[in-house]
């Protein structure tokens, strides 16, 4: 993964002060399973019961009920992608959503600390938007096959290749790539940041899955890059339309980084959380979602009456982050992401054009 950003817990040494110096680092709580622990967690438990079997139990609720404990002493928040395992989304997570909600809401947080669960594109959005606030990533190798497919010279060389027009550089992206462009946006913003420049052609990068469904719904012409996601390029068309064969009842509910035959022949296309308020409000009774694994996983217990259809793919990246390394966080205060500060401004201003959109 492209790391841009200074980093305390890589190979970047910087004259600040560590978050571990600033907040002090704490030892790991013994982590045993007690009746007392059993007790606490029980209600958490049946968030997950369809997930995580009785017998395993005991060896999540321990971290669980410790993460939850120390969040609280270090006037911590966990934000969580929808992408995240369902202990994480549902026993730890004070706030979950989709990119854009999470850009948005860690402009809202109070808290000192921002823990986040998602990769690590997300957590320098939220260091962007909160310079004052810590930022630590469980994994700081938590990375995005998007945010590694372009480099801010790229963009340089791209607005050699077609000056005057407009780059809108999709949120998956490194701080020094969102530097170099006018403006960001999300799965769930794109067509209407691509229209707020009002002019006939923008560059749309780095996702040429995400930029060619743009396409299919504005006038605007849209230029684009050969980035691609690693989840959603391995669906095929081909693929859903066998399941939609066997069972014609299965709707289809896709996510904009698929590959456009896939979109074509979906029910509805949306961000993640456009896909799960999807779900929630029309209660298919079978439904496919074209996406992440864990999504269906933390939402099948909210609509039981749905039957989730999963031929899912797993984010390698996004499952780097786990309870373990969650309280490791909170214990030790790492890793803290730090954006350069020659890049964070210009790269600020893209994203809060991005949040300050008027719907
Ligand atoms: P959204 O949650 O914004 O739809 O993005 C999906 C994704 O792939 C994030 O990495
Ligand atoms: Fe990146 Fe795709 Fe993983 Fe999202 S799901 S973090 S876009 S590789």
């Amino acid at each position: 993964m492209s790391q841009s950003p200074q980093t305390s817990g890589g190979t970047g040494k910087t004259a600040i002060q560590s978050a571990a110096e600033r907040f002090g680092v704490i030892e790991r709580p013994l982590l045993e399973w007690t009746p007392e622990i059993a007790e606490e967690t029980e209600h958490l438990y049946q968030k997950v019961k369809d997930h995580i079997p009785r017998i395993e139990w005991p060896v999540y609720a321990p971290y669980i009920s410790a993460i939850n404990r120390l969040k609280k002493e270090r006037n911590a928040v966990i934000l969580a992608h929808n992408y995240q395992t369902p202990e994480i989304y549902h026993c730890v997570a004070d706030i979950v959503g989709d990119s854009l909600q999470l850009a948005k809401e860690a402009t809202k947080v109070d808290a000192e600390i921002i823990i986040q669960c998602g990769v690590h594109f997300m957590a320098e959005t939220s260091k962007l938007l909160n310079p004052d606030k810590t930022i630590l990533i469980p994994d700081m190798k938590a990375g995005c096959s998007l945010a590694d497919s372009i480099t801010g010279a790229d963009i340089r060389l791209l607005r050699e290749r077609y000056p005057g027009v407009p780059v809108v550089t999709y949120v998956n992206t490194s701080a020094e790539v969102k530097a170099e462009t006018d403006i960001c946006c999300t799965s769930s913003n794109a067509v209407q940041v691509v229209e707020s420049f009002g002019v006939d052609r923008v560059l749309c990068i780095p996702d040429e899955y995400l930029a060619l469904n743009v396409a299919a719904q504005t006038k605007v012409k849209i230029l684009t890059w050969k980035g691609h996601c690693e989840v959603h390029e391995r669906f095929t068309a081909e693929e859903l339309l066998a399941y939609k064969e066997a069972d014609p009842q299965i709707e289809i509910v896709a996510h904009p980084e698929c590959p456009r035959e896939v979109v074509e022949i979906a029910d509805y296309t949306g961000s993640t959380s456009g896909m799960i308020n999807y779900v929630k409000d029309r209660k298919p009774p079978k439904v496919l979602l074209v996406t992440e694994c864990s999504m269906a996983s933390n939402i099948e217990s909210e609509v039981p009456e749905v039957q989730f259809v999963k031929p899912c793919n797993l984010c390698p990246h996004m499952k780097r982050i786990t309870l373990p390394k969650i309280l490791d966080s909170l214990c030790e205060m790492k890793e803290e992401i730090l954006v350069d500060p020659a890049i964070a401004d210009r790269a600020r201003l893209a994203v809060e054009r991005m949040v300050n959109l008027k719907h």
